[in-house]
């Protein structure tokens, strides 16, 4: 069962992922260490049927006595509204601060869950058990979390690192395709900045079929690239930018085609694919990248191309508010290579003339 281990300095943080199948069933001897404490899982209407009981009887059977709260599925729980049963919740299960949270679900579920933990009594024990894809190679590791405003997304947030996360890759078999297509978008995306030798792993296997049987291994190095971004920009101030390769077509495009339209990694293949054409034109990028890119991305079905009639200027209006503009211009992530990236200043002019 590989092990991945993330530490986060400045939060004087350490923690292991734990990848594997059939992980849930078999976590007591990981919760022994809250032995004698009170819990209460987070989970949405999906994951809450089919995965809250069997995590109950692990707690129960390490000794801490859990609760469960269950909250509306997709991206609109995100919001103070939910955030506020969420404090109920713990209030009526008197958790104090020796206690312990469970975020059971996607990065919905994890990003409100960890700013409640993180926000109760000024910080409870935390832990991500994520059941999609996008959320076990992402959302889960690195301590981001966060709730909407109705003004934008994740407005309202902190770093705050979980104690353990622990990546049941059974809980994929329930994910419908389009989720798994989602997360596969963020897992060749750590190949093209990072891992040469994974994006051409994704590449031999060819296909989601041939890829399910090594997915614990690909998701493993997706959390070893991820927890290594973290060790060396845990507060999201430099290198870790790098993470965005794709975000900044993929942003705009959700935005623009209202968010849940497209699911974001599936924004982000496209996003990918217009990056590297970018660098391609602006020569930061060796030519033929994108097209093998959009190879990669078509063999494991994901969109590639943005939809038509969206209209470029107002994408790349939306691609200047970026929350990684500086002032005129918006840093994006190009290749150098695949498995090596860059930040490269765009005025949004150029980002205009680009689209
Ligand atoms: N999801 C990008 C990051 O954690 O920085």
């Amino acid at each position: 069962m590989p092990i991945v281990t993330v530490s986060a300095p400045g939060q004087e943080s350490r923690y292991d992922i734990h990848i594997g199948h059939g992980l849930l069933a078999a976590a007591a001897p990981l919760f022994a260490p809250y032995r004698g404490r009170r819990a209460m899982i987070v989970a949405d209407e999906h994951t809450a049927p089919l995965y809250a009981g069997v995590l109950l009887a692990q707690l129960e059977a390490a000794g801490v006595s859990a609760g469960l709260t269950t909250l509306p599925a997709g991206e609109t729980t995100k919001c103070p509204e939910q955030l506020s049963r969420l404090y109920d919740a713990f209030l009526d299960a008197h958790l104090t601060r020796t206690d312990l949270v469970i975020a059971l679900g996607g990065g919905v579920i994890g990003d409100i869950t960890g700013y409640a933990a993180c926000t109760y009594l000024r910080g409870v024990h935390f832990v991500q058990v994520p059941t999609t894809l996008l959320a076990q190679v992402d959302s889960s590791v690195g301590g981001k979390v966060a709730v909407n405003h109705p003004r934008g997304k994740n407005l309202l947030g902190a770093f705050y690192q979980p104690e353990l996360v622990l990546i049941d890759c059974d809980t994929l078999r329930t994910l419908d395709a389009r989720q798994v297509g989602a997360g596969l978008g963020e897992v060749i995306k750590y190949g093209c900045i990072a891992d040469a030798a994974l994006f051409e792993r994704i590449e031999a296997l060819g296909s989601r079929e041939a890829l399910l049987p090594a997915l614990d291994e690909v998701i493993a190095r997706c959390c070893e690239i991820k927890a290594d971004y973290v060790r060396r920009d845990p507060f999201d101030h430099g290198v870790r930018m790098q993470l965005n390769f794709g975000h900044t077509l993929a942003h705009a495009l959700e935005n623009a085609m209202g968010y849940g339209t497209l699911l974001h990694g599936e924004a982000v293949a496209i996003g990918m694919v217009a990056a590297a054409r970018w660098g391609e034109a602006l020569g930061v990028t060796p030519a033929g990248c994108a097209e093998r890119i959009r190879r990669l991305l078509t063999a494991y079905d994901l969109m590639t191309e943005r939809p038509e009639g969206l209209s470029p200027d107002a994408l790349a209006a939306t691609m200047a508010l970026d929350k990684k503009a500086e002032g005129a211009v918006v840093r994006t992530v190009m290749l150098t290579e695949i498995g090596a990236c860059t930040a490269v200043p765009l005025t949004p002019d150029q980002l205009r003339a680009l689209l």
